[in-house]
């Protein structure tokens, strides 16, 4: 069975153990929140030893150069001496806290030096003591002030801080940016579909505000899905984007809230394929709650969209055992 050291630590990976567990087992273990590979809050690095290429799926070739991996899904298969991979994080400090809706927070995080990143893809937010939760940015890629919408969970341990404890100007920090869910210029007619439920919604903000900004001509349809018609707390904010540019579509879709003008009732994903029965040839961009991420990408790939024009983001909660 392999060994592996972080720092002082040393410990031989049980069969069938991932690293993050091995380490878990007696107490080093890194930050870690979904354990499913989804967040990459759980990254590490390789300084000796090769991790296994499953390890590495999702991340960027150049972090993968550097021997970076996922603990959470690393069953290693050689000796392992790793670190926390210091370089990529990024010092940051809360500027803004303020309610958009009853349970989901707008947080605002400027970054101590410039981060590379597109509207729509996700970063993973640090506090102090490395309690680590990953977000998306719903601010434009030109925005140096990342805008992240933080939907408040009931016994969250971060979102909780967030909402009643943290204060702007505290110091937190970054890593990232991660993820494909972002606008890329160069067909600008080609017709998008973008949906998320919850919080989803604000990947697609980013999204769309950076179509918008880079003149997207093509059909743009972009449907927030929530459980009744408080939780669509972007309403007035896509309802504007939607008056203001022909070429865009807002669909409020809940499941319950018959009789309210302006929403369609029903689960997102069976209402998406009504919006857009014959999605071939469209980029599609789906965020939100895992399982209805999952069974929106089933349904368009089913209706004629290729893999390759659909993006998404399932977010993945963090797993109970985590406790950072
Ligand atoms: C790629 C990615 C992007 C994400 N983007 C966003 C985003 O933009 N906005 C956002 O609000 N969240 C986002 N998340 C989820 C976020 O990372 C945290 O999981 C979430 O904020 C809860 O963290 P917490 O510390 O407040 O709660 P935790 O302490 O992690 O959770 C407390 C308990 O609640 C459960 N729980 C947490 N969230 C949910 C949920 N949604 N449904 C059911 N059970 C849950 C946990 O399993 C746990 O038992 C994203 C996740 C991923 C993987
Ligand atoms: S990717 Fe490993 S904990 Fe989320």
């Amino acid at each position: 069975m392999a060994i592996i050291r972080r720092g002082d630590a040393t410990v031989r990976a049980l069969e069938g153990e991932t690293v993050l567990d091995a380490l878990a087992r007696i107490g080093a273990a890194p930050p870690s929140s979904c354990r499913a590979g989804a967040c990459q809050s759980c990254i590490l690095r390789a300084r000796v030893g090769t991790p296994p290429p499953e390890a590495q799926l999702g991340l960027r070739e150049s972090l993968r150069r550097r021997g970076y991996f996922l603990s959470c899904r690393a069953h290693a298969t050689e000796d392992l001496e790793i670190d926390d991979g210091d370089e990529l994080r990024i010092a940051a400090k809360l500027v803004g806290l303020a309610r958009l809706s009853h349970d989901v927070l707008q947080v605002r995080v400027l970054p101590e030096r410039t981060l590379d990143h597109r509207a729509g893809q996700y970063v993973t937010l640090m506090r102090a003591d490395g309690l680590s939760r990953s977000y998306s940015i719903a601010s434009a890629s030109d925005v140096e002030e990342l805008e992240l919408h933080v939907r408040v969970v009931p016994g969250g341990a971060m979102s909780q801080w967030l909402a009643y404890q943290a204060s702007v100007g505290d110091v937190v920090a970054l890593r990232g940016p991660a993820g494909d869910c972002f606008y890329s210029p160069g067909r600008p007619e080609q017709p998008l579909l973008l949906a998320g439920t919850g919080t989803g919604a604000a990947p697609l903000l980013g999204f769309v505000r950076d179509a918008l900004r880079h003149g997207h001509t093509g059909r743009i349809v972009l449907a927030h899905g929530a459980r009744v018609p408080a939780g669509l707390y972007l309403d007035a904010e896509l309802s504007h984007l939607a008056d203001v540019h022909d070429n865009l579509e807002f669909h409020r879709v809940v499941l319950d809230g018959a009789g309210v003008e302006g929403v369609e009732v029903g689960s997102l994903d069976a209402v998406l394929t009504s919006l857009v029965a014959a999605p071939k040839g469209w980029r599609i961009v789906l965020c939100g709650d895992p399982v209805v991420v999952q069974s929106m990408r089933r349904r368009m790939f089913l209706a004629g969209a290729s893999m390759s024009d659909i993006r998404a983001d399932a977010f993945v909660p963090s797993a109970a055992a985590t406790g950072s």
